[in-house]
């Protein structure tokens, strides 16, 4: 558990206005609106509509092959920096496809707070929930829109206790609709006894604002029809009784969350929303690390890399690690340290992402993302300081659920193809295995599409036609103990034994019963389904 208050008040103001989060939902339910009304409102775009067409995570295999080929722009989209009235968001975009959910799970370790969007006709849904238990492992701050108010949806009150009782969190509503799909006129804003009133007519436009004096004041019968008032008073009236009030603090240690409705496609409800998270959403906070937590406020910068992306220019063989500023002041060709190989590096063209844009990234501050382009020294998990040797924490690599072998398409290429896993290895993208004996490498991941994805960017990117073929092996583990430990259990099960990119001993097998007997037999030998990156 970190040991500080989430927000403080002696942060310097660069540090205290940042706001760093993700979106979590499942798809279909209004992500990439949301996130082009949330550009839009930030002024990082002229017209919403360049997201979409920027190749968020689609669903569909030919979709997904697109975006891959799309790559330069769909990487701008992996963070993306605009401000909100006096605050600078950092919106760190997850991939929308359940495939991929370690690469989601570790987006989640560089942000401080998730927006969880529903669609309010189908409410808590499969992977919105599989990310909320993400999102509660490390209490991140959650914040709900619920979307899509402009279609027939649940009742709200429903809607609101299936998040209570699904994701057992408290909910408060921060609006309240009033009416739902052809009769949905707006919202009461509850925080700000507002009337937000929808223009159907422009998508674009913000919703006329109408300050009242509490839902007795008659202003709300001039604008409202008498029904929707009656219920909108009654609603209010309900919910107040029935449902805790905001408490802002229940907010920023994740055990309560405000609730807000609209429709993004109609720019309904963004802005209450992007109010909500400058107002309740946590700043920038400590990061966990060996030997010591870093505070964002220390003086000194440190950062930790969450994503890697290769061949971001297939011209170029380079790569931009994504690095989340866990502390200070950064200022381009600051020289830092690279805390695992312990070798010093000049930071000269990080690049900050501006939504559709690359730019260099002058300065940065404890919160912010930037990008940093390298080759290949930069990993997953790696720690950037300046020169204290401190190692960020609690970023994990899974054991991949599906393992395949994977060829060369021609046999004289097959060194190539090695260059081509490990790139993609470090990338996070998929682990691969040499096996102590034999030929070839085990490839694992952790959905079946990945292989797809795979074959296509090594076909793409690398000019290699590579063949995916069933493996006589279905699981890994990460063998750890005392090197005379290993060396005797590597002996005896050498054909189990591979390593993994990084030369760590992984074992392979296709029977949990192996698993079981292994720990029997080497009670020196832990097996474990998870590597910490380091
Ligand atoms: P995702 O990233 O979470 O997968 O969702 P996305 O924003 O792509 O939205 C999914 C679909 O829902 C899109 O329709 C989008 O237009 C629609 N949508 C988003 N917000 C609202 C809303 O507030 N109200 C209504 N009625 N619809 C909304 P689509 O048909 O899949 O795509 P498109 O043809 O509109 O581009």
């Amino acid at each position: 558990m970190l040991d500080t208050a989430p927000n403080r008040p002696d942060l310097p103001p660069e540090i205290a206005r940042r706001r760093t989060f993700a979106i979590i939902s499942h798809p279909d339910a209004g992500k990439t609106t949301l996130t082009e009304k949330f550009l839009l409102f930030g002024g990082a775009i002229q017209m919403a509509g360049q997201v979409r067409a920027k190749g968020e995570a689609r669903r569909t295999r030919s979709d997904f092959m697109q975006m891959e080929k799309d790559r330069g722009i769909s990487v701008s989209a992996s963070a993306m920096s605009f401000d909100f009235k006096e605050f600078r968001f950092n919106l760190v975009d997850t991939p929308g496809h359940s495939d991929f959910s370690e690469d989601t799970y570790r987006t989640l370790t560089a942000v401080d707070a998730a927006v969880m969007v529903i669609d309010g006709a189908k409410g808590v849904e499969s992977q919105t929930q599989k990310l909320f238990e993400v999102c509660r492992l490390r209490d991140l701050p959650i914040l709900t829109f619920c979307n899509k108010m402009d279609r027939e949806s649940r009742d709200v009150f429903d809607i609101i206790d299936e998040i209570q009782e699904n994701l057992a969190i408290d909910v408060t509503p921060a609006s309240w609709p009033i009416g739902m799909g052809r009769d949905f006129i707006g919202c009461y804003d509850m925080l700000n006894d507002r009337l937000e009133l929808m223009d159907r007519a422009d998508r674009n436009k913000v919703a006329d604002s109408i300050e009242i004096g509490g839902l007795s004041d008659p202003k709300l019968d001039e604008h409202l029809p008498a029904a929707a008032v009656a219920k909108l008073r009654e609603e209010v009236e309900m919910a107040r009784e029935l449902l805790p009030t905001l408490d802002p603090q229940a907010v920023l240690e994740g055990h309560m969350t405000p609730i807000w409705f609209g429709s993004a496609i109609n720019s309904f409800g963004v802005k209450e929303l992007m109010g909500g998270i400058a107002t309740y959403g946590p700043q920038p906070q400590p990061q966990s690390a060996e030997p010591r937590q870093i505070a964002p406020e220390e003086g000194k910068v440190t950062g930790f890399v969450f994503k890697v992306q290769a061949n971001m220019d297939p011209k170029h063989r380079d790569r931009v690690a994504f690095l989340r500023m866990a502390s200070g002041h950064f200022k381009r060709g600051m020289k830092l340290t690279h805390v695992r190989s312990k070798k010093a590096m000049t930071v000269s063209s990080p690049v900050l992402f501006l939504a559709s844009d690359r730019e260099l990234a002058e300065e940065a501050w404890a919160g912010d993302i930037i990008g940093i382009p390298n080759h290949g020294q930069l990993r997953i998990g790696d720690t950037l300081t300046e020169g204290e040797a401190l190692r960020v924490t609690g970023i994990p690599s899974f054991a991949p659920e599906l393992l395949q072998t994977a060829r060369a398409g021609d046999p004289l290429k097959s060194k190539h193809l090695e260059k081509a896993l490990m790139q993609f290895a470090e990338e996070g993208a998929a682990k691969v295995f040499k096996p102590a004996f034999g030929s070839g490498f085990i490839v694992g991941v952790v959905g079946a599409l990945q292989f797809e994805v795979l074959a296509s960017r090594i076909e793409l990117e690398y000019g290699l036609p590579v063949r995916f073929e069933p493996s006589q092996f279905t699981s890994a583990r990460w063998a750890q103990g005392s090197q005379a430990a290993i060396d005797a259990f590597t002996k005896a099960n050498q054909a189990h034994i591979a390593h993994d990119n990084d030369g760590d001993i992984v074992y392979l097998t296709r029977m949990q019963w192996d698993i079981d007997r292994v720990q029997r037999d080497y009670p020196d030998i832990r097996l474990t389904a998870t590597k910490e990156m380091m």
